[in-house]
């Protein structure tokens, strides 16, 4: 972690940028404060403290992506991976099997975006939320986060489902078409995801 230069932070209520960690240099009207690998950090002690020790190292990818988020990359690739055996084993009408494969990438999936996306989310993007959306990478995170979000809370439903764990009253009809649309949006989040690891850690964006 760093201290370095980010862009103007907006005025507090008070005029003063007294945070943990955050200068304001009102002659050059820019920001001394935390960086992780070259990002802003949210300057509250509790961004810092997950940013210090989840955030830190550098990849083995050859990007500038830290190592938590390449093996994020390559968990969520697995993933996909394994909804696309299991959804070929539905088709196969091997349901047991497809329900263990599904099982295993939806808990894995689920972890990963608890522990990586979310944290990152909240110390990263959700401070600039919504007077930066338009701004970096800010706008095309936020529609991968409700995009995945909408994957996880489907594919966590299902799942429960499935696995026979849902009282009667929450029990699906019709899972056939929830099932499709679920791996869609799995689909669909990764691929925004690759994108956006593209975006930031690649390109700097
Ligand atoms: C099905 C669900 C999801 C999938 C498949 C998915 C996939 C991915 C992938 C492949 C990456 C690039 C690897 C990385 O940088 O870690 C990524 C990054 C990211 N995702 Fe997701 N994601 C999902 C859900 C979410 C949710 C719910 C959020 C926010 C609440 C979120 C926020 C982020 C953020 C902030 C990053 C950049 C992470 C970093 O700093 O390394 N994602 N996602």
């Amino acid at each position: 972690m760093f201290f370095a230069r980010c862009p103007p932070a907006p005025p507090s209520p008070d005029g003063i940028h007294d945070q943990i960690g955050l200068v304001q240099l009102e002659a050059q009207k820019t920001t001394l404060a935390f960086t992780v690998q070259g990002r802003c950090l949210s300057n509250d002690p509790s961004s810092i403290i997950a940013g210090m020790f989840l955030f830190q190292g550098q990849g083995f990818l050859g990007t500038r992506a830290p190592f938590i988020s390449d093996v994020s990359l390559l968990l969520m690739l697995l993933t996909a991976a394994l909804f696309t055996v299991g959804w070929r084993l539905a088709v196969r009408q091997r349901y047991e099997l497809h329900r263990r494969v599904q099982t295993i990438a939806v808990v894995l999936n689920t972890i990963v975006v608890g522990v990586v996306m979310v944290t990152s989310y909240v110390i990263f993007i959700l401070p600039g939320i919504p007077d930066k959306l338009d701004e970096g990478s800010y706008g095309i995170t936020t529609i991968h986060a409700l995009l995945g979000l909408a994957s996880v809370v489907l594919g966590v439903y299902l799942t429960l489902g499935g696995n026979g764990l849902l009282p009667q009253r929450l029990r699906y009809a019709n899972y056939k078409l929830w099932m499709r649309t679920s791996y869609l949006l799995y689909m669909l989040a990764t691929l925004l995801g690759v994108l956006l690891y593209v975006i930031v850690f690649v390109y700097g964006i």
